[in-house]
């Protein structure tokens, strides 16, 4: 079993562990004093060495994403994404509510390298929990000196407020999440300019994960070369993998990326259930495509995952036991996915419904072989096609299970 000391939810399971005196005790806001020591330039040079990649789901290295923030440009900002809208995932909450200042930690040396004074944080709208712990960590920062003017007296200026979203997955999407934070409908915007350039309210603008931001302090701390030695060539450092299904033990693992999803499936959440058979996973959040059992010694990274025909996503991985009805899975993700199209083109407006009308009757025993085509039909011509990820997204497991799983779909179908 890979064994390795956390680093994101070292603090989780402490009593009192959301209060900022329990942060201060084991060594919180330690790697702000020494960031506010170095040149902004020196903090994004150590997170670029760290290789560490965003953990949203694109897996974008976020050094050289701060790297692009415009020098000149008089007003910055950095969005903190904490919507966490993929099903399956669950990790960012956790951190929210049980040690939001691992986070603000990352959120102010983030706004110091890129020379941001004002940041954002964005909520999903039914974390309450999270709202408060939000809003808590951020009042106590200020009276802390952490945030404010002239943080611990090194001339630095940040103010932080909470937004809250109102429960809708697009508005996770950078661009959807900059629209709904103008007070406007979640909806994405058109790509270049990238928010980098061009985003809150026509500002240059970071947004950035919360998991990513909660390794930054620890790369400061530890140094990027550090944080670079944990993990494989191209997936660097620890990630939360969010593990459900038929598991017996649900839940958080905080590991090195690279580790084989058969150790986090059978060592770290206890196995399958009832001792059974495993007929397929989902390794990163729902819209990353199925892998068989066959796939289970891979390595979760960004690159192994990719080479076995997935993603690493959002590092959330649902398991599947042999006795699943892969047509129920497929349907039941597609409806989320239609509930959630924003509607603004329409692959993914018409499509989605189009596709989920086919799994409804293949589902129901009413569907035909016809229902098959029409079905992949509809989710090649979205593929790739619709104006932001999410279409794709929806394509994505219905592709893959007909591509793994198809015997399945035929079996529901009536004669003709
Ligand atoms: C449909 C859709 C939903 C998304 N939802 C989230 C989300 O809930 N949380 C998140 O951090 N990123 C989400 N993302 C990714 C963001 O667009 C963006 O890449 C990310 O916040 C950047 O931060 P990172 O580089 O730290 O990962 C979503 C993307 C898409 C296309």
């Amino acid at each position: 079993m890979t064994n390795w000391e956390p680093i994101l939810l070292a603090n989780v399971n402490r009593p009192n562990s959301e209060k900022i005196e329990t942060y201060m005790r084991y060594g919180g806001y330690e790697a702000l004093r020494k960031a506010l020591k170095m040149t902004p330039d020196q903090v994004t040079a150590e997170v670029k060495l760290s290789e560490l990649r965003g953990r949203g789901g694109a897996g974008f290295p976020t050094g050289v994403k701060w790297g692009f923030m415009p020098k000149d440009a008089p007003v910055k900002y950095l969005a903190v994404n904490t919507d966490e809208g993929e099903p399956g995932t669950f990790k960012d909450r956790l951190i929210v509510e049980r040690d939001p200042h691992t986070i603000l930690e990352g959120v102010i040396i983030a706004a110091y390298a890129i020379g941001a004074h004002r940041a954002f944080v964005y909520i999903r709208g039914e974390f309450f929990l999270g709202v408060k712990r939000w809003i808590k960590a951020i009042s106590d920062a200020y009276q802390k000196g952490f945030l404010g003017k002239n943080i611990l007296g090194s001339g630095f200026d940040l103010d932080v407020s909470v937004h809250r979203g109102a429960g809708a997955y697009i508005c996770g999407e950078e661009t959807a999440m900059i629209e709904s934070l103008e007070g406007k409908r979640g909806v994405p915007r058109k790509k270049p300019p990238f928010p980098a350039q061009k985003g809150l309210l026509g500002q240059p603008t970071i947004v950035q994960n919360c998991e990513t931001l909660a390794n930054v302090p620890h790369i400061i701390l530890r140094g990027g070369r550090w944080y670079a030695s944990i993990g494989t060539e191209k997936s660097r450092g620890m990630k939360i993998f969010c593990v459900s299904g038929n598991v017996n033990s649900p839940g958080n693992f905080e590991l090195p990326l690279g580790t084989p999803l058969k150790e986090i499936i059978y060592e770290h959440a206890g196995g399958v259930r009832r001792g059974r058979d495993i007929k397929a996973i989902i390794p990163g959040g729902s819209s990353t495509p199925f892998l068989t059992a066959e796939k289970i010694n891979t390595p979760m990274g960004f690159e192994t995952l990719q080479a076995a025909g997935s993603a690493l996503g959002t590092g959330a991985i649902i398991v599947m036991d042999e006795t699943t009805d892969m047509v129920e899975v497929v349907r039941h993700v597609t409806r989320f996915y239609v509930h959630e199209s924003c509607g603004y083109c329409f692959p993914c407006r018409i499509g989605g419904k189009r596709m989920l009308s086919s799994l409804e009757k293949l589902a129901g025993g009413k569907g035909s072989m016809r229902d098959i085509e029409d079905l992949e039909y509809v989710a090649k011509g979205m593929y790739g096609r619709t104006f932001c990820p999410l279409g794709t997204g929806m394509a994505e497991p219905v592709l893959s299970a007909l591509r793994l799983f198809r015997p399945e779909f035929e079996k529901k179908t009536t004669k003709n």
